[in-house]
């Protein structure tokens, strides 16, 4: 199948504040982790429009707020997985 779904990490300057740079390469290491990386691009996006709940992603219409650097491994299990597995069967 080469429909990638889009992971988009707000890179806005609120969330950059948040340390976006930080979940950056820990996200990458998730997606590859679960070996969804194929499956799956990772972009970088403009403000979210959820600087209130940063740091953010959006899959489709999914949005998952509140990541922190320390918080992500979990957020990526418990929130931003299952709204990926949705997007495939789709
Ligand atoms: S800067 Fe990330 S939601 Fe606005």
């Amino acid at each position: 199948m080469d429909d990638k779904i889009t992971l988009y990490l707000c890179m806005g300057s609120a969330c950059h504040q948040l340390g976006v740079y930080r979940v950056l390469p820990i996200l990458q290491r998730l997606m590859t982790e679960h070996g969804i990386d194929t499956e799956v691009e990772l972009k970088g996006a403009f403000c979210l429009d959820n600087c209130m709940h940063g740091i953010v992603v959006k899959i489709g219409e999914d949005t998952v707020t509140d990541i922190t650097p320390e918080n992500v491994e979990i957020k990526f299990t418990r929130e931003i997985l299952p709204f990926l597995k949705n997007e495939h069967q789709g």
